[in-house]
């Protein structure tokens, strides 16, 4: 009856730094939808663009306004809203979400140079992941839900030097002198945009082990907002109590320091949020299957499904421990809010296009 043939574009939000696992949960969360995300075809080999039956993932970079050397001539980073088109980035945000295609450009992160546009066509998913997708008001409104993944500087550190140092060959002063120049632009425009998330993972060092900085462990916090249609959060036990469970014993194998879950309602920026913790790690991934029989809540659609995403996807970073179970259920939530919300536009049709 309308235009865009009656499809539907939900608009999902991924905020982060870059190296903070971005690229690794976009690859659980179109796993739960059913098949791998895959460059477009033919195309730019540089795009940074992802592509599933029903999921595109579009990085944010693409709207850069400056390119490398814009950047170095202006003394802006890519971090500074000035060095980002978020007129653009709302026009084409808008036009998928009406059903158009449009000519997106690339940002070639080989060159630093601005590439000819490609053609991307309106998904049943669109993710916008990258630095800024909560910062501009307008491209905000048109998030159906977002995220965002907060990585704690000493967790960010110990990513970086493993990434950086061991494969990449960077010295450690040099990639403590990369986080610290980025720092005050990501205070001042990445970070506030977890004020708007309706779902926060938070990345930190352990508390099971005192003093602990090395990030190896960690106590991982999955923060939900309430009230958000057709996003539950997940509970432990007891909805709305504050629970502390540790697993270990006789039917989940923990080594030093063990696991640790606790669960409770709370506050954060001013909204009511249930936060669910892990700190720890799981030393048998097939035994996660006793940890997701007490959350309810995850959305699945069969007994283990979380258990059996986590084992499938065993080799990412993460698996081992809350980043990766957090991502997961998230994952499973939004193809959960994905399938009510076109329930809901399909009950109706007069009202869903007005
Ligand atoms: P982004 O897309 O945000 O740049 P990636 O998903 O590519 O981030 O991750 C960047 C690097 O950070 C990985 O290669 C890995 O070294 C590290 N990393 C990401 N997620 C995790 C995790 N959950 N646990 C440990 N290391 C991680
Ligand atoms: C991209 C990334 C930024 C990174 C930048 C490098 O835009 O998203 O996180 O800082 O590339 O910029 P540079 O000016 O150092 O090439």
């Amino acid at each position: 009856a309308c235009a865009a043939g009656g499809q539907e574009t939900v608009v999902i939000g991924l905020a982060a730094d870059s190296g903070c696992g971005k690229s690794t949960f976009m690859r659980r969360l179109t796993s739960v939808f059913g098949g791998a995300a895959e460059p477009p075809k033919g195309g730019n080999p540089d795009s940074n663009t992802l592509i599933s039956d029903t999921t595109t993932v579009i990085c944010l970079d693409d709207y850069h306004s400056l390119d490398r050397t814009g950047r170095k001539e202006k003394g802006v980073t890519a971090l500074d809203p000035r060095a980002n088109d978020f007129d653009l980035m709302y026009e084409q945000v808008k036009a998928m979400k009406d059903g158009k295609a449009v000519d997106k450009p690339i940002y070639n992160h080989v060159s630093g140079l601005l590439d000819p546009p490609e053609l991307i066509k309106p998904p049943k998913i669109l993710v916008i992941e990258g630095l800024h997708p909560m910062y501009d008001q307008r491209v905000r409104d048109l998030l159906d839900f977002s995220i965002y993944l907060d990585i704690s500087n000493e967790v960010k550190f110990a990513w970086k030097i493993q990434r950086d140092m061991a494969e990449r060959g960077h010295s450690l002063e040099s990639i403590k002198a990369s986080i610290e120049a980025r720092k005050p632009d990501f205070d001042a425009y990445i970070d506030p945009q977890k004020q708007y998330a309706d779902a926060v993972i938070e990345v930190l060092p352990t508390e099971l082990i005192p003093g602990d900085n090395e990030g190896k462990v960690l106590r991982v916090r999955l923060i939900m907002k309430e009230g958000v249609k057709f996003f539950n959060p997940v509970y432990l036990f007891d909805e709305g109590s504050t629970i502390s469970w540790i697993p270990c014993g006789r039917k989940l194998t923990c080594s030093y320091p063990g696991i640790k879950f606790t669960y409770g309602p709370d506050t954060y920026y001013g909204h009511e949020v249930s936060v669910l913790e892990m700190d720890g790690q799981f030393d048998r991934l097939d035994e996660l299957i006793y940890v997701e029989s007490h959350l309810s809540n995850i959305s699945t659609k069969f007994y283990g499904e979380v258990t059996q995403q986590m084992l499938k996807h065993s080799d990412f970073p993460g698996s081992n421990n809350g980043t990766g179970l957090f991502q997961t259920i998230v994952g499973l939530k939004i193809r959960d809010l994905y399938e009510q919300l076109i329930a809901s536009k399909a009950k109706r049709p007069a009202e869903a296009k007005a």
